[in-house]
């Protein structure tokens, strides 16, 4: 390799680890202060003293709302929230055993479908229409979730938050104050982490000048993953395998010897500690210790696969180790864990996908080719 083929070509890199791949005045995740900004403010102080709806309000409108706006925004969130009668119908007409994130994906596709906004890219546009996404989704989820399991959708209530009104929909009770305060951080948690996977996506497909729905459609398939939002489903999933604390030591090494990956553990950025982390795990105490029994335990357990963690391979809990928790002590079905996440993401998508329609140019990066060159080709009939 000559000098100049040494430095004219691209870092070599994996997974396009270490590479900033575009400017965002959104998130930022900045693990060496151990901090995770939103718009200029730590998601600590959001986690601790906001709604759901006032962050959203922030990503989407890059401005904290005034008691005026974030009235006005609630407004339009909720008449968004009930869904028409032909989506109802196309999520009754999917069968029972359709991945919930599948369901969720062709729900969102078919909204862009016949949203009158779809093809208006202007910044105006965007913003409806991520509002209108972000009061459907968990209309989508609850709603597709009760028709698999052969019940009645239950229509929202407008006098409940967001966060109160999804766990109403599920259960068809309004959630206590612990209940909603836990489920609402978790969800300020999940709205925005910079250029992760699904929203990286997301700005990918509409730099094409395709449209909002579509970069939502293309970050759900995202997120889908076990390495992205799986995780958190994963997590309970492995927490209800093992069982009894006692367990846990073997469980593990077992699993780790098996080159096992271990959910809700790690992280590409994180490698000191994820800054949501200890903001979920006070909130499942608190829940464990209302209900006591086996939620204690449960929380037990999953101490004691963080320590072994922790000591054996030096790798530390990710939000959805915690946030998997709460929401199995919330009485939440699994199949929901990672579309509650989709929900919650719905707020940083919108701001990503105006962000880059607001000053866009093609992502389209280069590739560095491995293959063989100067190949024969040989007619199919000699082959
Ligand atoms: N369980 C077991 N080992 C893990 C691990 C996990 N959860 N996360 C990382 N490791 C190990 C890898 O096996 C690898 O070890 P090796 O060098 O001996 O092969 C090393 O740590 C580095 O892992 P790598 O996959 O290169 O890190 P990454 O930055 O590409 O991956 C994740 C980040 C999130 C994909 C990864 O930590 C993971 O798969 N976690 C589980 C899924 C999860 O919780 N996702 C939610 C993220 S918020």
């Amino acid at each position: 390799m000559t000098f100049f083929t040494m430095i004219s070509m691209p870092p070599k890199t994996r997974g396009l680890e270490g590479i900033i791949a575009g400017a965002s005045a959104i998130g930022e995740v900045d693990p060496r202060n151990e901090r995770l900004i939103y718009r200029g403010y730590d998601v600590r102080d959001l986690a601790q003293q906001a709604s759901y709806e006032e962050v959203a309000y922030l990503l989407i409108f890059g401005r904290l709302p005034t008691q005026a706006e974030l009235a006005a925004f609630t407004a339009s969130l909720v008449t968004a929230r009930p869904l028409d009668l032909a989506v109802l119908d196309l999520l009754r007409r999917m069968a029972p055993t359709v991945h919930p994130m599948d369901r969720l994906r062709t729900a969102v596709s078919w909204l862009g479908a016949h949203d009158p906004e779809v093809s208006d890219n202007s910044h105006e546009a965007n913003a409806s229409k991520a509002t209108r996404l972000i009061a459907q989704i968990p209309s989508l989820v609850a709603a597709g979730y009760r028709l698999s399991q052969g019940q009645p959708p239950i229509p929202p209530r407008s006098e409940l938050s967001h966060a109160e009104n999804f766990l109403f929909m599920m259960t068809g009770r309004p959630p206590d104050t612990l209940a909603s305060r836990v489920f609402n951080t978790s969800l300020i948690l999940y709205a925005e982490h910079g250029f992760n996977a699904s929203t990286f996506a997301a700005r990918v497909t509409v730099s094409t000048l395709s449209d909002l729905h579509a970069a939502v459609t293309s970050a759900i398939g995202a997120l889908k993953g076990a390495l992205h939002g799986g995780a958190n489903e994963g997590a309970i999933q492995m927490l209800l395998e093992i069982g009894e604390p006692s367990r846990v030591d073997g469980w593990l090494r077992d699993a780790l010897a098996q080159k096992k990956r271990i959910m809700g553990f790690g992280h590409r950025i994180y490698k000191r500690g994820d800054t949501r982390v200890p903001i979920m795990k006070p909130l499942v105490r608190e829940l464990a210790e209302q209900l006591g029994g086996s939620a204690l335990k449960l929380r037990e357990t999953a101490e004691r696969v963080e320590t072994i963690m922790r000591q054996t391979k030096n790798i530390l809990s990710n939000v959805d180790f915690p946030t998997g928790l709460a929401y199995y002590l919330l009485g939440l079905p699994l199949p929901v864990y990672t579309p509650i996440f989709a929900a919650a993401r719905m707020a940083g998508w919108g701001a990503h996908i105006i962000e880059q329609m607001d000053d866009n140019r093609l992502i389209r990066p280069e590739s560095q080719y491995t293959g063989p060159h100067n190949l024969p080709y040989i007619p199919l009939t000699k082959r």
